[in-house]
């Protein structure tokens, strides 16, 4: 079996792979240009990809595939529906890095909340002379509200950390969440959480139906005081509305981990003091990656040798794709809103409208 990895990945399941495999690795550090992913997949049977590697019709239809093994929770960057019609069974890393991303999430809460990052610039500026009743004066987050979108299983945990912090929880899902309801949390639309909410946070997978979800309609009814978080994928935003609501306090800040045109972050965000901005490393744990990983290695590795992958996310043979198994952040795509439905648990499992079009 011959295997193409597109980039060095942790762990001891990876050494085992070379020396199992015939395997080539992309040397580089940087994801493979077009032209390189095309000659490299070109009489490969699997590859593992990362969510920079746009698996195209054009790079599908060059291969001679069986098995695409996204090593992430999200397989936007694959084209699913000629995956399907190929026959090639496609896979992702789901669970892995649930905790990872919950943990990263609460991170840039506190940062945007307390102004960590300015306050750490502003020290090492040296501009620190004395104790002030006003400096840096941020938001407490004990009894505010945060605004869960798409509670699966990554929403879920921020909302379990959210209720250590003493915050109110609101969420929207098509789908009534029973971990959250326990917790007190309640489920509610889209506009009626981006009008109530302190903090806003998005845990749903990129799809034709959440592709700019949160456009200036939305950001018109959050509060002037209300923060947007993201880690799911940037094009779930309209980021230049983003930016004119940042410029114009129609919100008071954000905290990003993803961007719309990733990996370009737009000069109008980077001159924004009220933005905190990291580059995508929701799952950057050792023990998420190496998750990761080998989970990417197992789906592999069991689709080539002719059996299920644990977690297939398009409908090959007479395979049925699991539940959960298809979200950035959620394994629900679903948003429950009385303007914006998309999706749901049940419709969203070989939704094959999620791939690169
Ligand atoms: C994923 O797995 O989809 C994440 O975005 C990677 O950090």
């Amino acid at each position: 079996m011959k295997i193409y990895v597109t980039r060095e990945l942790p762990g001891a399941e990876f050494e085992r792979l070379k020396e199992e495999y015939s395997v080539v690795v992309n040397p580089s550090s940087l994801p493979p240009t077009e032209d390189e992913l095309l000659a490299a997949v070109r009489d490969k049977d699997g590859v593992i990809t990362l969510l920079t590697d746009r698996m195209t019709k054009k790079i599908i239809d060059g291969s001679t595939l069986k098995v695409i093994a996204n090593c992430a929770a999200g397989y936007d960057n694959i084209d699913i529906t000629h995956c399907t019609e190929r026959g090639i069974m496609v896979t992702n890393t789901p669970d892995v890095l649930t905790n990872a991303t919950a943990e990263l999430t609460f991170a840039l809460i506190l940062s945007v909340a307390r102004m960590i990052v300015q306050a750490d610039r502003y020290t090492r500026g040296g501009n620190f002379n004395a104790w002030s009743p006003t400096l840096f004066v941020g938001m407490e987050l004990h009894d505010s509200v945060l605004g869960i979108i798409g509670a699966g299983k990554i929403g879920t945990e921020v909302g379990i950390r959210a209720k250590a912090f003493g915050m109110h929880i609101l969420y929207t899902d098509l789908l009534a969440n029973p971990r959250l309801n326990a917790l007190g949390a309640r489920r509610v639309g889209l506009n009626e959480l981006l009008g109530l909410a302190d903090i806003i946070t998005l845990h749903i997978p990129l799809t034709s139906s959440t592709h700019r979800l949160i456009g200036a309609a939305e950001f018109n009814l959050m509060k002037p005081t209300c923060f947007v978080i993201n880690v799911a994928r940037g094009k779930v935003i309209d980021e230049h509305a983003l930016v004119v609501a940042l410029k114009t306090t129609k919100i008071a800040g954000a905290g990003l981990d993803v961007y719309e045109n990733e990996p370009i972050v737009s000069d109008e965000l980077k001159e924004l003091d009220n933005v905190v901005m990291l580059p995508h490393i929701g799952s950057a744990t050792l023990t998420a990656r190496i998750r990761m990983a080998n989970l990417a290695i197992k789906n592999l590795c069991t689709g080539l040798e002719g059996g299920k992958p644990p977690n297939l996310v398009n409908p090959i043979g007479n395979t049925a794709v699991s539940i959960g198994n298809n979200a950035v952040g959620s394994e629900n795509t679903a948003v429950g809103s009385e303007s914006t439905a998309v999706g749901s648990e049940s419709t969203a499992v070989g939704d094959e409208s999620k791939g690169v079009r």
